[in-house]
Order: C-alpha cells, then structure tokens, then sequence
C-alpha cells in the first residue's frame, strides 16, 4: 500500500489544550471522544465489537455481507472507494470484492491511525484488481485529496460505516454530511452506516456490559492523559457511567468521581478539584430512526436511493447519491 502524508508532530500540545479546555469548562466538564483512540483505547474498541452485547458491528457487517452486490448495482461505472475512518476495512471486503467483479478498483483508506492503516492493508491487500493507497489524515482533509487526485470521468463511493456519525451531535453530523457533499460531485455516492434508536435496556448494555470492557475503554483515557501528559489521576477513583439521555436520543459515557480528589497534570499546566460524584463526559452515540436519516440525506444534497436494516439489530445502511 501506498501511504500519503503524515500528520505533523503537534498531536501531544493539541491534546493537552483539548485536556485543559475540556476540564476547565464550567457546568460539565468534557473530553473529546476522538482522544479515546490511542493504540490501547483501538484494541479495547476491537473487543467491545466482539462482545455479544454490542451487536453494532455485526449488524454493520452483516449488512454489507448480504447487500453488497445490490448496493454495487445501484453504483455509476467506474468507481473507485474512499473509506472514512477504515479502522481494519474488515467490512469493507464485501463491497470491494462485488465492485472487483465488475472494474479495477482503487481504494483510498482514510484514517489517522498508522497501525490501523496497516491492518487494513493487511485484512484488504490480497483482493485480485483492487489496489490500496492510504491516507493517514483527518477525515475530509483525506477525502479532499482523493477527490482532487481523480480522472475527469470517475466517480467515487465514500464509505462512513460503524454509526461514526453518531458520536458527532446530531447539529454537527448533519453540517459533516454537507461538507462531505461540498467535495463531491454530482452522482457520487455515500454509503452511511447508522445505529437506531432501540429499547433502552439493550442500548444500556452495549455500552456498559458486564465484562468491564467498554469500562476500560472509556478509563484509559485517564490513563492516556497520565502516559502523555504526565498526570496523576488514579484510574480506581473514577467509575464508568453510561445513561441514556431521552431528550438527545443517545447513550451518554461519562467517568464519575468516586470521592473529593485533586489530579495534576503538568503539560496541560492544570489542577482540577474533582467533587465526589462529578462527572468528565467523554463520549456521545446518538441513535437515529431511518426516516431522521432520509430528512437529513436530502437537507445535505443527497437523495437516499436505498435503506437496508437488519432483522437482529436495529441500525441500517443508507446509499446517499450526490443531487
Ligand atoms: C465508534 N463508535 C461508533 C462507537 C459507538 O458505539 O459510539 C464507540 C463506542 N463507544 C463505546 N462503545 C463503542
């Protein structure tokens, strides 16, 4: 695989202002969810899509196993594939198999994680006529790059699986579709991936599951912040809290404050007095309906010319075309 561009070193100073700004924010102190993906934090991620109580990545996968050859048929020739946030592209070999069955396939990953970019190059280099160049950037920087590097006449599918959009709030996930339709052109495809809304108790469990492991994941970012940053919080002090907010329609992370506790965290220059039951929330997956979905599509310029969602898991595949 080819690999273009990598991110420059300022990742570590970028962090502490985003550990400082969140924590120093009045009313609810925050931390952005994307911090939660250090090299720990993605292979935590990798179980918790192996959990019987998340059946999110399964049902994703299981979508694109059973449609891929009808959603190929609905795509413009030729097309080459942009994945954003590829991960491992586990998923993704549905989709290009059917599409290699049918043309030389170019596929551009676009994903910040180096190790992740190499296990997607791992799990996808093998399949005959498909070709893989990287993008270890931020999503639309990546995306504007691809699109600007292809022939008059191709047309592009972007891929944004997993429910990723739901972790933007809904205001923001709805601006993201329309910047992503501002680098289109017009009969380019977007194949979105979003988890529905589900009885509460099943949502709870996924995200709180008995074996600790989302626990874990949504901890270490307090472990990520005294490896990088030098701090001091003492990871048994805080407990995982995951809710359901009703109004927002999503599941809610948080990390509770077990006692009265003050944390240093030197590169970020700050002490915060934590009080007992405080919160630092870190993470939100909004759940959409599949109606919310089509609404949103067209307020962004798309038209949504299929849905599919699976019959064990409420969540669905949405194929956006560029109006
Ligand atoms: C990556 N994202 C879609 C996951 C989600 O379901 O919001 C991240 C996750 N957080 C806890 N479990 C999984």
């Amino acid at each position: 695989m080819l690999t273009y561009q990598t991110l420059p070193a300022r990742h570590v100073s970028e962090f502490a202002a985003a550990v400082r700004e969140g924590l120093l924010k009045p009313g609810q102190r925050e931390l952005p969810s994307k911090y939660l993906y250090d090299e720990v934090g993605s292979a935590l991620f990798e179980a918790i899509c192996l959990l019987p109580e998340y059946g999110l990545t399964r049902a994703d996968a299981r979508l694109l196993q059973t449609h891929a050859q009808e959603i190929v048929d609905l795509l413009p020739s030729p097309i080459h594939v942009a994945e954003l946030g590829s991960g491992t592209g586990k998923k993704t070999r549905w989709i290009l198999e059917a599409l290699s069955r049918r043309q030389r396939t170019y596929y551009f990953p676009i994903e910040i994680s180096p190790s992740a970019l190499a296990a997607c190059e791992k799990e996808l280099g093998q399949i005959d006529l498909v070709s893989i160049v990287g993008y270890e950037q931020p999503y639309l920087e990546g995306l504007q790059a691809v699109a600007q590097g292809r022939y008059e006449g191709d047309h592009l599918l972007v891929l944004f699986l997993g429910s990723t959009i739901g972790n933007f709030d809904r205001a923001a996930g709805e601006d993201f579709l329309g910047a992503v339709r501002e680098i289109l052109r017009p009969g380019d495809v977007l194949l979105l991936g979003t988890d529905l809304e589900k009885d509460v108790a099943t949502q709870l469990l996924a995200y709180n599951d008995p074996a600790g492991v989302t626990a874990a994941f949504n901890l270490n970012l307090l472990g990520r912040i005294n490896r990088e940053l030098g701090a001091d919080f003492d990871l048994a002090g805080f407990e995982h809290d995951a809710r359901w907010n009703y109004e927002e329609r999503r599941i809610e992370m948080h990390l509770r404050s077990m006692q009265r506790q003050s944390v240093k965290i030197p590169a970020a220059n700050l002490r915060v007095m934590f009080n007992q039951g405080e919160t630092i929330w870190t993470e939100s997956s909004h759940k959409y309906r599949p109606e919310e979905v089509v609404r949103m599509a067209e307020r962004t310029g798309f038209r949504c010319e299929g849905q599919w969602i699976d019959d064990e898991w409420a969540f669905t595949q949405n194929l956006l075309v560029v109006e």
